[in-house]
């Protein structure tokens, strides 16, 4: 549906859960990934959790899987709509270990940036991440994510407390990076 440099982002299918639920049960991921203390998730879980959600029809919100020349290597999205600030929260998570560090992720996340900003509209885009994940932060500041505030010690991961950083980036700031590489404004 949306097509990056590297990277396509699709809807995702049911075909996909077998490939999704190994990413979610690998602790690497989880772990990289932030949030919830690692599960363990079984496919009859995530296959009814799937089933629920599909049954009220509709459509995805604003969720993707990221597709490598056919192959499915993680997901990403934006969520937390706040309507009258225009304000929205984008997540992502490459599951497949091996394609980490190669630039899918800031491609994705670039993607999904032009894809909340032109159009759906959302004024900032703002995200959690754990400070230790410098290869996660790394890639945002190259989208251009600044870093907003931080919350010391606020998340218990893989056996210690971790900061907390809170990053956003504004619908200006990306016109204006957008506009540096592309030579023109694209919100225009
Ligand atoms: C975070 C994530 C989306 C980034 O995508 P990616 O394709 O791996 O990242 P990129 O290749 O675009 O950029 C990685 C950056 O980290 C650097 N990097 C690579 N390996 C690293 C490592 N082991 N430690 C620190 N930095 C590292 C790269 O050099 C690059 O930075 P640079 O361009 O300044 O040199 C992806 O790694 C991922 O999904 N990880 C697991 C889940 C996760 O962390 N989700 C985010 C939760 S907030």
């Amino acid at each position: 549906m949306l097509t990056g440099e590297r990277v396509v982002l699709r809807g995702l299918r049911r075909d996909d859960l077998p490939t999704i639920w190994a990413f979610n049960n690998d602790l690497a991921v989880e772990l990289a990934g932030g949030g919830d203390p690692p599960m363990p998730q079984s496919l009859e879980r995530l296959q009814a959790d799937t089933d629920r959600e599909a049954a009220k029809g509709g459509r995805d919100g604003a969720t993707f899987g990221i597709e490598v020349e056919g192959t499915l290597i993680g997901f990403c999205g934006l969520h937390n709509f706040n309507d009258t600030a225009r304000t929205c929260e984008l997540g992502i998570a490459i599951g497949d270990r091996t394609r980490w560090g190669h630039g899918y992720g800031r491609d994705a996340v670039r993607v999904l940036l032009e894809y909340a900003f032109r159009y759906r509209n959302f004024r900032k885009v703002w995200l959690w991440v754990h400070a230790k994940n410098e290869r996660a932060i790394r890639a945002y500041r190259a989208c251009g994510f600044v870093e907003e505030g931080r919350f010391r010690q606020h998340v218990w991961s893989d056996g210690a407390y971790d900061d907390a950083v809170q990053m956003g980036i504004l619908r200006e700031e990306w016109a204006a990076s957008a506009a540096e590489k592309g030579g023109e404004d694209p919100s225009g």
